[in-house]
């Protein structure tokens, strides 16, 4: 194997492409149907926040070992990492995935190797196969196709890529094997073999596992609120035991992970997803439930000064120190506020971005000297370092202060 393409040169596509080029030492023709993506890769600019990555693009860009094109070229192996969102009421949207596959398909030859990275629901990977073989029945038993989900954490990416264990499952053993000998050459984590349908599962169920131990959280953090015991606290004591480890509760869950996985299983297993389902209606209702007790305390500080309140409220993205909005809900949050209850002075607050298409942003320091209720979504560090004025009404629902 000398010449592999990558299809998709996002979050996972491309910096995957730079290690196997650099590591593996590879050709890499990166593809992806976005022309400023192509144009900034083959100019060195990574298109995507990672702390040192832009270098070792740079590095392989120059040494000619990575070329970025709007369409797949002829190559020994073809990796997927395209888009796997969800259409209306949560149906996976498998129809990248699928454009991709039908777009390498002109170029397959026999021995080739074809690889899955997106999250995908079970049964993708036989799908494409099919595809592929009913396009070109030549190649049905004489190439290798195998699904291999990716782990990594943005922000740590160039160590997660080469450290991380992979699951790798083939459509068969030849299969799996070939996919392994690829991996092998730039990743330095363990490699396990599997099938198509547990590779796939086992994506879709990490997440859904850390979705459905948040929601332990925040239902724990609602029982806790109306009990009146500081549930940070509370967790903190529990996990005092050896076994126990609770997560900690925040205002939702959001992301385009494990906000969004465990659908692929509750769409596909209905009646046997019962707690996956349930924990993904928790961890929604969480953020609507902090939407409501927002609400109840304009009213209250209204009533009590005879005035509306300035409410800071602190944090859109999704999680910590990212500039990352999808399926926040922060914004939701925000948004759930501003539409329901505008009788209130609101300022939005979020240090990782410059500015938003709706939202005006205001700076955190002056939001919170104005603010008479502040509302922390997120434990974004600049938030804390902020001093705790007990004169101001404050909704923790992030463990600000870190008990
Ligand atoms: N971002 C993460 O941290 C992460 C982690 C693990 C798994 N995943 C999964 O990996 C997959 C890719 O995620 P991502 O975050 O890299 O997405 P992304 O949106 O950042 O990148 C996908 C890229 O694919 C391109 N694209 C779409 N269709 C194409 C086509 N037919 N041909 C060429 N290019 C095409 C898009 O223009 C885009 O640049 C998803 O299934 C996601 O769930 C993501």
């Amino acid at each position: 194997m000398r010449d592999i393409c990558f299809i998709g040169l996002g979050y996972v596509g491309l910096p995957t492409a730079i290690i196997a080029a650099e590591k593996g030492g590879y050709n890499v023709i990166g593809v992806d149907n976005d022309k400023e993506i192509v144009s900034k890769t083959n100019k060195g600019q990574l298109h995507i926040e990672e702390p040192g990555l832009e270098e070792t693009l740079k590095k392989v860009v120059n040494e000619g070992k990575l070329k970025a094109w709007l369409t797949p070229k002829k190559c020994d192996a073809y990796i997927i990492a395209v888009p796997t969102p969800f259409k209306a009421n949560h149906v996976p949207d498998i129809s990248y995935v699928e454009a991709a596959t039908l777009s390498v398909i002109p170029f397959l030859k026999k021995g080739d190797l074809f690889i899955i990275e997106s999250t995908s629901p079970v049964g993708t990977t036989d799908e494409m196969s099919d595809i592929i073989f009913k396009e070109r029945p030549e190649l049905n038993g004489n190439m290798f196709i195998a699904y291999c989900p990716e782990r990594i954490l943005p922000g740590n990416v160039i160590y997660e890529l080469s450290h991380n264990d992979r699951t790798i499952g083939g459509l068969n053993d030849a299969s799996s094997e070939k996919a392994m000998e690829f991996y092998s050459t730039f990743v330095e984590g363990s490699l396990y073999k599997t099938d198509t349908h547990t590779a796939e599962m086992c994506k879709l169920v990490e997440n859904s596992s850390r979705d459905v131990g948040i929601a332990f959280a925040n239902e724990l953090s609602m029982i806790c609120d109306k009990a009146k015991i500081n549930v940070y606290e509370l967790i903190r004591l529990a996990n005092k035991h050896p076994r126990v480890n609770i997560l900690q509760p925040g205002c939702g869950v959001g992301g385009h992970c494990i906000a969004v996985d465990p659908y692929f299983i509750t769409y596909k297993f209905p009646e046997e997803s019962k707690l996956i389902s349930t924990a993904r209606k928790i961890n929604d209702y969480k953020a609507a439930w902090c939407a409501e007790k927002i609400k109840k305390a304009i009213i209250k500080f209204k009533h009590r000064h005879d005035r509306k309140p300035a409410v800071a409220m602190m944090g859109l993205t999704f999680k910590p120190d990212i500039d990352d909005l999808r399926e926040s809900p922060a914004k939701y949050i925000v948004g759930n506020v501003i539409q329901e209850y505008n009788n209130a002075d609101l300022m939005i607050v979020e240090p990782n971005i410059e500015s938003h298409n709706v939202y005006k942003l205001t700076d955190y320091k002056k939001a919170y000297q104005k603010a008479d209720i502040v509302v922390f979504l997120i434990a974004h560090k600049e938030f804390k370092t902020l001093e705790i004025d007990k004169n101001k009404v404050i909704l923790d629902f992030c463990n600000i202060n870190k008990i």
